[in-house]
């Protein structure tokens, strides 16, 4: 999976709730129109503390008259997005990507869902924009549902509303929307939805992708899951982001999140019960 290493220019960056942060990057075109749900592994060029580069989705982006400009939504947890967060106008990072595989075409469902937890929001409005523009998705089709922890960390919900004729908005406090997890949200609604003719996307914390799990096992409903893991290489070399699926028939396997992900059928990954 050898992809190519760009020197982007970060054109903005700026923090749009506390610890949330957008940021555009100025790429050569030869980058080429990254897919939903492929991501990039980015750090400041000639930096190498902390030496790994961090795995970051594209949230956006729009191709200039010489350049392509990416957007990465990123939320501050540790040193990596911490020194990103310092970016001024003008830095230089590395990029390596556009890697992974994309989210499944919804083929001939009628109806699509979004199940974003937190920032797994930033794959998923991607996809959504891509479904509206490129596959005529009707507004009336797609509907969202959103959690997070509190109002201040449901981030992009104006593009979303843009997007999907129905965002349903929970946050772990109730301080926007329903009060309680997005999954809770989401079980409520679940017999509006036919479930062979109904395509899911989901982005989340492994909490809430494992109780997706649980409550589509053994159903029709297909879902299409991006997930996270910690990288190193992302070039599929160290085995260090591997998780269990089942593969040819039913056997057990192991698929590496950046190489053969990290979007994956959710009923084939195999969850640690323990
Ligand atoms: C394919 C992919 C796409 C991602 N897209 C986004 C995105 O669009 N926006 C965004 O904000 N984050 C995204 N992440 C998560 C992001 O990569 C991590 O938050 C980041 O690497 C943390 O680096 P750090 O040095 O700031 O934190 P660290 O100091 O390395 O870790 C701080 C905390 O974050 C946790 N953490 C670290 N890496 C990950 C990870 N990969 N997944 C889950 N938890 C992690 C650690 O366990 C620890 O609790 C994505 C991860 C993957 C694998
Ligand atoms: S991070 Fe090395 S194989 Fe995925």
């Amino acid at each position: 999976m050898a992809k190519d290493i760009y020197i982007g220019e970060v054109s903005e960056n700026k923090e749009i709730r506390p610890d949330y942060y957008l940021m555009k990057v100025k790429l050569p075109l030869s980058f080429g129109n990254p897919l939903p749900g492929q991501f990039v592994m980015i750090r400041i060029a000639g930096l190498h503390d902390p030496f790994l580069s961090r795995p970051i989705s594209i949230y956006s982006f729009e191709r200039a008259k010489s350049a392509l400009i990416i957007a990465l939504l990123y939320r501050v947890v540790g040193k990596g997005t911490q020194i990103l967060s310092g970016l001024i106008k003008g830095s230089q990072v590395e990029i390596h990507g556009p890697l992974g595989g994309g989210f499944e075409w919804p083929e001939q469902k009628k109806q699509v869902v979004f199940i974003a937890g937190g920032i797994g929001i930033a794959p998923l409005s991607l996809m959504a924009e891509t479904l509206c523009r490129d596959a005529c998705l009707p507004r009336e089709s797609m509907t969202f549902y959103i959690g997070a922890q509190t109002a201040q960390s449901v981030i992009g919900l104006e593009r979303l509303n843009d997007l999907c004729y129905n965002v349903h908005v929970c946050t772990d406090d109730g301080s926007l929307g329903r009060k309680g997890l997005v999954t809770g949200l989401f079980q409520k609604d679940i017999k509006k939805y036919p479930a062979d003719a109904t395509m899911v996307y989901a982005c989340g914390p492994k909490g809430m992708v494992r109780a997706l799990s649980k409550l589509f096992r053994g159903s029709a409903f297909q879902c299409q899951v991006s997930l996270e893991e910690r990288m190193a290489c992302a070039t599929g070399a160290c085995m260090g982001c591997v998780v269990a699926v089942r593969g040819e028939q039913g056997a057990l396997a192991y698929k590496r999140v950046c190489a053969d992900g990290p979007v994956f059928d959710l009923q084939q990954v195999i969850w640690d019960e323990t």
